[in-house]
């Protein structure tokens, strides 16, 4: 039996020193001291042992009992900080990683221009009004001055929805739809958005570009309040030296109208590949609101008169930035937006 207990031991400690984890530890805790485990029925067995025998050997499986107990709690020492460093290992992080960059976003370069604008004339007293993109031909057209029919119709051909709404031309429709709501108040407003042409695209032109929109309306408006006003737009957005010149030209809304110019920022006007050697740019269409366009809007056009201008967006981009080619406006191109970064003013 002594025999028995001694193989038992070295067994049980072999098992001990052979487990990788707390698990095996256990396993092997249940196997040999636990109530159904060999040392236990060693005891069990005293029984049969004769008086003399029986303390001897209950001192012996009692030493055997300790040792394996004493070598199994040493064992699980060792084991459970093996299992701890594991786990801190697994959750380290080393601090000294660069951190991933977080990305800044920036303004669209025409959504910088477009508020830029609205900021100037927000600072003048203007509201900015909103139109839709989807407009009725009566607004986009007639109640413009630009009957059925009208030979100018064919300067702005676009996309038709159905036979009376399509996608404005222009952003001048919200000009009719601001006048018809004011019911014959004064008025002064600006209006920024999205107009549409049946263009073929190209450097310079795009089926869909941005305008902005101003109108004035009250009384004693005069042709030198739109003079003054242009100018103070010319100076913010190119300079404080610029000048800008007014050219007679058509719209069917205004009369009289004019081509705005503004002296060219680059040259400063002596004549560059800029403004093709001229020393002037044109920026914007512009003229006093047609007599019969305030009329039709409920106006009456022998008290009261009116300025209006619509700014090319994309026009004004491309000149203030030095894009070449308008397209780089809408293909979402990072290596062309990526260069506003951080050049805000
Ligand atoms: N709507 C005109 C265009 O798109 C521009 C314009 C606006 C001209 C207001 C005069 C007055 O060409």
């Amino acid at each position: 039996m002594e025999q028995q207990l001694k193989q038992l031991e070295q067994e049980a400690l072999a098992k001990l020193a052979a487990a990788s984890n707390l698990k095996e530890l256990n396993d092997v805790r249940v196997a040999y001291l636990g109530k159904k485990g060999p040392i236990t029925d060693l005891l069990k067995g005293m029984g049969k042992l004769s008086p003399e025998e029986r303390p001897k050997m209950g001192a012996l499986v009692n030493t055997v009992r300790e040792n394996v107990t004493a070598q199994l709690e040493a064992r699980a020492a060792v084991l459970e900080a093996q299992a701890i460093q594991e786990q801190l290992e697994k959750e380290s992080i080393d601090v000294t990683l660069p951190g991933r960059k977080i990305r800044q976003g920036n303004r669209h370069p025409l959504t910088r221009v477009v508020e830029e604008i609205e900021d100037l004339f927000v600072s003048m007293g203007y509201q900015i009004a909103e139109g839709t993109e989807v407009e009725k031909d009566y607004y986009n057209f007639e109640a413009l001055n630009l009957p059925k029919g009208h030979p100018a119709r064919d300067m702005q051909d676009t996309f038709y929805i159905t036979e009376e709404t399509l996608l404005r031309t222009h952003t001048s429709p919200v000009q009719a739809r601001t006048m018809e709501a004011k019911k014959g108040e004064p008025i002064r407003i600006i209006s920024p958005g999205k107009v549409f042409r049946r263009d073929n695209d190209d450097a310079t032109h795009s089926h869909q570009f941005m305008q902005i929109e101003g109108l004035v309306v009250g009384e004693n408006i005069r042709m030198s309040d739109l003079k003054g006003t242009l100018d103070a737009l010319a100076k913010k957005m190119f300079g404080a030296e610029r000048e800008i010149r007014l050219r007679p030209s058509f719209f069917p809304f205004t009369e009289p109208s004019v081509e705005v110019d503004v002296s060219c920022h680059k040259c400063g006007g002596s004549g560059c590949n800029v403004c093709k050697q001229t020393g002037w740019i044109e920026i914007l269409g512009a003229g006093m609101v047609h007599p019969n366009v305030l009329e039709m809007a409920g106006y009456d056009s022998k008290k009261v008169s009116g300025f209006a201008f619509g700014i090319g967006a994309e026009r004004i981009a491309m000149l203030k930035y030095g894009v070449d080619d308008i397209r780089h406006f809408y293909t979402n191109d990072n290596r062309f937006l990526s260069q506003f970064h951080r050049t805000e003013e």
